[in-house]
C-alpha cells in the first residue's frame, strides 16, 4: 500500500505531465496547427480522466483520514473544487473541438485554463 506522501507525490508528477501536454497543444495552436492541437489534446484528455478516475477509485477504496494528516485532507479537499469541473469540462472540450463549435470552443477554453491553472496550483501546493 502506498503512503500518503507517495500518493501525493506521483499526483503532482502526473499534474506536470499533462499540463505541459496542454501548453504544447496551445503551442501548436499558435502555429497555426489546429489538427495537431487536436491530436495532442485527445492524449492529455485521456491521460487526464485515467488518472482522476483511478484516483477518485483509489480515494473510495482506501481509509482516507489514515493515509492523510488533516492538513493534506483539507488541500486535497481545495484541490477537488478545481479539478473536479475541470475534468467535467473536457468532455465538452474535445466534442466542442471536434464539432469545430469555434466559439463555444474558445469560451469554453478559457474558463478551462482559469480552472486547470487553480488546478495545478492547489496540486503543486499539497503537502508531503
Ligand atoms: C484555451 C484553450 C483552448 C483554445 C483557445 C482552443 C482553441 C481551438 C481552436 C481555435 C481550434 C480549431 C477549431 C476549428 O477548426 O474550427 C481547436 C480545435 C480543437 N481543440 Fe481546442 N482549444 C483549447 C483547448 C482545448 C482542450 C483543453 C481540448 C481537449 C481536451 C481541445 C480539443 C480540441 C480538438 C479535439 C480540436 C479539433 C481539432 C481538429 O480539427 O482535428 N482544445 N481548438
Amino acid at each position: 500500500m502506498p503512503t500518503g506522501p507517495q500518493i501525493i507525490l506521483t499526483l503532482k508528477v502526473l499534474v506536470v505531465t499533462v499540463t505541459a501536454l496542454l501548453a504544447l497543444s496551445l503551442v501548436a495552436l499558435a502555429m497555426k496547427k489546429p489538427r495537431l492541437h487536436g491530436q495532442i489534446n485527445t492524449v492529455f484528455f485521456a491521460l487526464t480522466m485515467l488518472t482522476v478516475l483511478c484516483f477518485e477509485g483509489f480515494l473510495q477504496v482506501v481509509n482516507v483520514s489514515e493515509l492523510f494528516t488533516p492538513e493534506a485532507r483539507h488541500a486535497l479537499h481545495v484541490h477537488l473544487y478545481f479539478s473536479v469541473p475541470s475534468t467535467l469540462l473536457l468532455p465538452v472540450m474535445m466534442a466542442t473541438g471536434k464539432m469545430h463549435r469555434r466559439r463555444l470552443h474558445i469560451g469554453f477554453g478559457l474558463l478551462f485554463v482559469t480552472l486547470w491553472s487553480g488546478t495545478v496550483i492547489t496540486g503543486l501546493g499539497l503537502p508531503h
